[in-house]
């Protein structure tokens, strides 16, 4: 897999515990183009691994600009970043990559964005407003002081929408924004894993399709996509690898991830969790039990890949490309 060699040009705050973060190539250079909605998976020198949205305009080729929101209960890489990352540093990252890519189709878009998830939808929105597209943002944040780009924002007028906690006394009703929704219109939503679920309720009625997610933390309940009533997990299964001519069972406590690796089977990974895409694999037979947060729902229907780390199998064999 190709990396990318990153030099910190600058760090900003942008809010209160958000800073902005502008990489760019080591030695200069253009870097690879991206599309609203896409992420960098960088590797930080403390050894940490994690997901950043761009949030800068589209058609940049000099620069990529992360927005880093300093975590309550984080694993290590806000707390690096907010603490000891600075200009001059290095950093190797993977290409951009979409998994929350705008549908350029749809009549409107309806972005919902909570605290530092307003990173991706912030590159979304420069598109839409670039190209004239029609677009309206929910923003919520717990108070003025922690919305990122509010200045940015509050210039596109009517089209931005703020609910901060503390003047509203309680969180964004997600539901009403919901509520009535023009033929056409498409739903996008990045942050907090309860607005998430709310946004997730309130369009349940509407086709999957037309409403999407960005994940960068697993959430604790069913995996989106998954209802309450589906097949439970399944307990022992096998798989079959068709190049390398293992057949391998899968335990009930353990990944398709974790038992390849064990035999010895290389897959890269990295988030261990169905957001990042990296151990994607090809399926060859058998039924997947899909478990991650990045197949669109089109994706899932047809199961031509799946995500070793988190998914499963519902048939008793899975046959894999590896
Ligand atoms: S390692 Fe990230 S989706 Fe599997």
């Amino acid at each position: 897999m190709s990396r990318l060699s990153l030099e910190v040009s600058d760090v900003r705050a942008e809010a209160l515990d958000v800073l902005l973060v502008e990489l760019r190539r080591a030695g200069g250079g253009a870097l690879e183009p991206f599309t609203p909605g896409a992420h960098l998976e960088i590797e930080l020198p403390n050894g940490a691994i994690r997901h950043y949205s761009l949030t800068n305009d589209w058609r940049e080729r000099d620069r990529y600009v992360i927005g880093v929101g300093r975590a309550a209960n984080g694993r290590g890489g806000s707390d690096f970043i907010h603490q000891s990352l600075r200009r001059g540093a290095m950093l190797i990252s993977s290409p951009p990559r979409n998994n929350f890519a705008l549908d350029l189709e749809a009549a409107s878009h309806l972005f919902v964005a909570g605290g530092i998830g307003v990173t991706p939808i912030m590159s979304m929105v420069r598109r839409c407003e670039a190209e004239g597209r029609d677009w309206r943002l929910v923003y919520a944040a717990r108070n003025a002081q922690r919305a990122a780009f509010y200045e940015t924002l509050r210039g596109f007028g009517d089209k931005v929408r703020f609910h901060f906690d503390d003047q509203a006394g309680t969180v964004l009703d997600a539901r009403r924004w919901l509520a009535e929704r023009p033929d056409g219109q498409h739903v996008y939503c990045c942050g907090p894993q309860p607005l998430m679920r709310a946004v997730r309720e309130a369009a349940s009625h509407h086709p999957a399709q037309s409403v999407h997610f960005e994940y960068f933390v697993a959430p604790a309940a069913e995996p989106p996509g998954e209802a309450a009533d589906a097949v439970p997990r399944p307990g022992e299964f096998r798989v079959e690898l068709r190049r390398s001519g293992l057949s391998l069972v899968v335990p009930a406590d353990r990944s398709i991830l974790e038992v390849l690796e064990a035999n010895g089977v290389k897959v890269p990974f990295s988030c261990r969790e169905g957001l990042c895409r990296t151990c994607e694999t090809t399926v060859c037979a058998g039924e997947v039990e899909h478990r991650d947060y990045v197949l669109s729902t089109e994706e899932r229907a047809k199961s031509k890949t799946m995500m070793v780390c988190v998914s499963r199998a519902r048939s008793p064999v899975l046959v894999l490309d590896r």
